[in-house]
């Protein structure tokens, strides 16, 4: 893929209203954007998230009502619920350092350095500041995640527009480490959806870019 090509697939994309329900992303297609998902870049690389996939209709009728009525839910292929750590804590910072271990070897004790500076982090931080530090993370996932789909020809819509609480009661999450931060439907654009022939309103370079 050229740098044009790039550009082309983000112009491409957009936040689709309305999907084509018939049109289900191939298990092979899928299997990349959970690749992606996996590959995102967290702050110290903690991954402060899971990710719930969502292809059972039951389970997507159930949220419609708690997604503001937004037909996308209900209407795409699969489903991504992105979740958050309520509560990031020593045993996230364990696990992170016996996985770097397991894949980058060495010496288990010349990690103590970075583990500490990892605890001492959030250590520093109350309950609510570190929700909000794992929240940012997933906003980061989001981002890769609907990149990720444009360039694979697939349509996503972010949404904020949903309640958590009632997401969390739908899918078990109530009494789990994770609550959810937002969801993204994914799958294809209907034909009948008239959002996707908009220009897109953005600023111009001079607005937003400044070169020192
Ligand atoms: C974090 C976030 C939350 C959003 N929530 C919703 C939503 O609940 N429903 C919706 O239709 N669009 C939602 N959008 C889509 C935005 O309105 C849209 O991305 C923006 O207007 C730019 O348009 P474009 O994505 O089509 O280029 C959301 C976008 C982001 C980034």
């Amino acid at each position: 893929m050229n740098e044009l090509d790039v550009i082309d697939r983000l112009k491409w994309r957009y936040a689709t209203k309305l999907f084509d329900g018939d049109k289900k992303i191939p298990a092979e297609i899928w299997d990349k954007v959970e690749e992606s998902l996996v590959l995102t870049p967290s702050s110290f690389g903690l991954q402060p998230w899971k990710f719930i996939v969502i292809t059972d209709q039951a389970v997507k009728d159930k949220l419609l009502e708690h997604s503001w009525n937004q037909v996308q839910v209900t209407g795409c292929s699969h489903l991504v619920v992105l979740t958050a750590l309520k509560n990031v804590d020593g045993s996230d910072v364990d696990k992170f350092i016996s996985d770097t271990h397991a894949k980058r070897g060495g010496e288990l004790i010349s990690l103590d350095p970075y583990k500490g500076m990892m605890n001492g982090f959030l250590e520093r931080m109350t309950s609510e500041q570190k929700h909000a530090w794992a929240r940012n993370q997933v906003y980061i996932a989001l981002g890769q995640l609907m990149t990720t789909a444009a360039m694979l020809e697939l349509d996503a819509c972010p949404m904020e527009g949903i309640t958590p609480a009632k997401y969390d009661e739908i899918l078990g999450l109530e009494n789990g480490r994770y609550t959810t931060v937002l969801a993204c439907p994914l799958g294809y654009r209907s034909e009948d959806d008239k959002y996707g022939e908009l220009p897109k309103v953005r600023y111009g370079k001079e607005d937003i870019i400044e070169h020192i």
